[in-house]
């Protein structure tokens, strides 16, 4: 372990997170494209919630909600809108940003890629080709010469797992295909690219430290009786969590993604191109195997533990997280919550939902904690419907308005940074 983690001046970080395009408006990249395909099911993005224009108000909301850290990403088709053409007044708008997190003393956290590409990339470079890795890479040089002196948390991947299946198996977000047989080589090319992207980083930054954001959702056998559901339980924990977890331990990957594709692979230097282990949790499936729906299995969410459900039919499943936090420690990596939230838009269950997560911070190995998410936001193939931020948005107006659990979050927070 390099030690660049955690910051000792700054052991812990409590703070909000928030992606480019569910927030900023006006971005032109292969998302808008989806959207006008007819591919979401929600209203397109549009202007979002207009936070391009209001980052550092948004950010003074995470600040009067007792943050001391502040999640946030860059939209690679904003600073290269064409492929090496950099748009410098985007970059100098994100380090604006920074130095106002500086400023008003909230640790920045900067993701590199988070869902979105720029128009160019697809064609030109795909994730299936090697090109993909170095064009990643020198975006991530780019970026982190513009907030040289202002960023040391970095966080080059947003969910490559969710990404991989959702983009390349499930066709369900860009680039939009469904092909088991590119599925090695991507997930190659991802953790390439991470391992590019730290390297530019670090030459430029040398106390940054470098995680990765990795959705882990629990399973559980929707019939605990029956061996094929348990089974595919088995088989979806090991692919879904810990193929990432041991792709960064060990530099090795050996894994089935149901029904029959292995994915097979070795990168020696990625184990070292990581600082710490960031952990996106939400809630819990319950597999069926045969499905109903779909030979392989079902995936459903359902109402097991009894908190009742989110407004988009989540389970609350806070039981459940100690265990996943169990695994991705398994990594060794020191540890940082990067994602957790539901959508609630009348604050029901999230004040609780707040309570009983951070009740499992209080291990030694977890220096973070960042809330899904400061303000409501655009939730990709949903549209505006599900509410997950801390702060209500009139869309109309734009005004924010806190809900109750700020609160709550603030509470939390002191007690988390004492
Ligand atoms: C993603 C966010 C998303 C959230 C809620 C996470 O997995 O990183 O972009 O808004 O889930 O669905």
């Amino acid at each position: 372990m390099t030690g660049r983690f955690p910051f000792v001046d700054r052991p812990r970080l409590w703070g909000t997170a928030l992606s480019h395009y569910q927030v900023e408006g006006g971005d032109v990249c292969d998302w808008t494209e989806w959207e006008r395909a007819g591919k979401t099911r929600g209203e397109p993005c549009g202007d979002a919630v207009d936070s391009w224009r209001r980052y550092e108000s948004d950010a003074d909301l995470a600040r009067a909600a007792g943050a001391n850290a502040f999640r946030f990403s860059v939209s690679w088709s904003r600073v290269e809108p064409r492929e090496g053409e950099l748009d410098e007044a985007a970059l100098a708008r994100y380090r604006a940003l920074a130095e106002h997190l500086r400023r008003i003393d909230l640790e920045p956290c900067v993701t590199l890629l988070h869902y979105t590409h720029p128009l160019w990339f697809h064609e030109r470079t795909p994730w299936t080709s090697p090109a993909s890795v170095d064009r990643f890479g020198r975006f991530a040089a780019r970026v982190a010469e513009a907030f040289q002196g202002l960023v040391r948390f970095w966080v080059p991947l947003n969910e490559p797992f969710v990404f991989l299946l959702g983009g390349f198996l499930d066709g369900q977000i860009p680039p939009g295909l469904s092909d088991t047989r590119v599925l090695r080589r991507v997930f190659d090319h991802l953790l390439a690219a991470h391992a590019a992207a730290a390297n530019a980083i670090r030459e430029r930054i040398p106390e940054a430290a470098v995680g990765v954001a990795h959705n882990m959702m629990a399973f559980a056998p929707e019939r605990p009786k029956k061996f094929l559901d348990s089974l595919l339980v088995n088989i979806a924990d090991r692919c879904y969590n810990r193929a990432i977890v041991e792709a960064f331990a060990t530099g090795r990957w050996d894994f089935l993604i149901p029904p029959a594709t292995r994915i097979r692979g070795r990168r020696d230097d990625l184990p070292k191109s990581l600082d710490v282990f960031g952990v996106n949790f939400y809630s819990r499936l319950h597999l069926r195997c045969p499905g109903v729906t779909r030979f392989i299995g079902d995936f459903n969410y359902r109402d097991a533990s009894g908190y009742g459900l989110t407004d988009n039919g989540w389970e609350v499943v806070p039981e459940a997280f100690p265990a996943l936090l169990d695994e991705a420690a398994a990594a060794g990596f020191p540890l940082v919550i990067t994602e957790n939230g539901l959508a609630d838009e009348h604050d029901r269950l999230r004040p609780m939902f707040l309570e009983r997560h951070a009740a499992a911070l209080a291990r030694d190995d977890v220096h973070g904690y960042f809330h899904w998410s400061l303000l409501d936001n655009y939730e990709w193939l949903d549209g505006y419907d599900p509410k997950f931020g801390l702060y209500a948005v009139d869309r109309n107006t734009m005004a924010r308005t806190a809900r109750p659990s700020v609160e709550t979050f603030r509470r939390l927070g002191a007690s988390f940074l004492r």
